[in-house]
């Protein structure tokens, strides 16, 4: 004979082997190293938020290993795809169809799903510093004259980003002059008629409205920093995309300066925001988002 609890134990168990199974859908950030990546605690937090019942998570990819990990995203159904390094220009190559930015960047950091099964590239670097910037410094791009230090993946995209918004002149100072060549194209090419992308030198930075590190000196404990801070004085605006540390060495002498300076944390939101908003279709939940990205890990 069943005892009463028992009963009412087995009526639960029947009740819930019953009700329909939710299927969470996945998305995932792919790259190597991944391990510290803050996509997942951003995302995730988005997800809850909004109330979807999806998750994301992070796996390990060695370079080489883009066109696979798009084969799997097919076959396991993946809602969404964040893309890191060494992957961009990989996942960029092999995916079925490319955004007009990721034509001329040759790098895509998110990977859409579109409805037919086609797996799209898109860089939304792009525009998540375009918002960022908007954002954090209340600007808007439109005529505005950047110096842009740096001439590699990122900078090319904060390169297209601010050409396709209408910044007037983007000179773009690098150590390695063909780089510097290629980003100022890169602007050229997302400008239409247009042509602001120019190769230049340190001397231009006193004349520019926005001065942005795009390179990695200062990143980590790396004590080094991308130009002279007395270079760049009040009133004009800088951003350092490095996120770790959340103040680089520039940064603090920039601050010092009483020069309004923002690190790259809002870039990584944003750019995190767009793709979300196209994996779900849903606005994202940006202040819980940049709160999740700023949480200790
Ligand atoms: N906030 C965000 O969401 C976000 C997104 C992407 C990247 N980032 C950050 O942006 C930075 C650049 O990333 P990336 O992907 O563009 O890297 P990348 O493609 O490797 O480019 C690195 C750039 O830094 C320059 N550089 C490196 N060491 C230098 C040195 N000692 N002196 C002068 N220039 C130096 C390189 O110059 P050469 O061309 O001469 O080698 C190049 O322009 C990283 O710190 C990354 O964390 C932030």
């Amino acid at each position: 004979m069943i005892s009463a609890t028992a009963d009412a134990w087995l009526l639960v168990m029947l009740k819930q082997m019953s009700s329909p199974v939710k299927v969470k859908r996945l998305a995932a950030v792919i790259g190597d190293p991944v391990r510290h990546s803050r996509s997942p605690a951003i995302h995730n937090a988005a997800f809850a938020a909004v109330g979807l019942n999806w998750g994301f998570t992070a796996f390990e990819v060695p370079a080489g290993g883009g066109r696979d990990a798009l084969q799997a995203m097919r076959t396991l159904g993946l809602a969404g795809m964040s893309v890191t390094m060494p992957l961009k220009a990989e996942v960029a190559a092999a995916a079925d169809l490319r955004d007009p930015e990721v034509e001329v960047l040759k790098a895509a950091n998110c990977i859409v799903a579109d409805d037919d099964g086609q797996l799209r590239a898109v860089n939304t670097d792009t525009a998540g510093f375009v918002a960022a910037l908007n954002a954090d410094a209340g600007v808007d791009p439109e005529g505005m004259r950047v110096a842009l230090l740096g001439a590699g993946g990122a900078a090319r995209a904060v390169a297209w980003g601010l050409a396709a918004a209408g910044a007037a002149d983007i000179a773009v100072i690098n150590r390695t002059p063909d780089k510097s060549r290629a980003a100022a194209a890169v602007a050229n090419a997302a400008a239409g008629a247009a042509e602001p992308g120019r190769v230049a030198s340190f001397d231009d930075v006193a004349d520019a409205d926005l001065v942005v590190n795009a390179t990695s000196v200062g990143m980590g404990s790396d004590p080094a920093m991308p130009c002279d801070p007395e270079l760049v004085r009040p009133g004009q605006v800088a951003v350092d995309l490095i996120y770790q540390p959340t103040q680089t060495p520039w940064l603090a002498a920039l601050r010092a300066r009483d020069v309004a300076a923002h690190n790259g944390l809002s870039m990584l939101v944003y750019q995190a925001a767009a793709a979300f908003e196209l994996w779900t279709g849903k606005a994202a939940p940006v202040e819980v988002m940049l709160q999740a990205a700023t949480a200790p890990q």
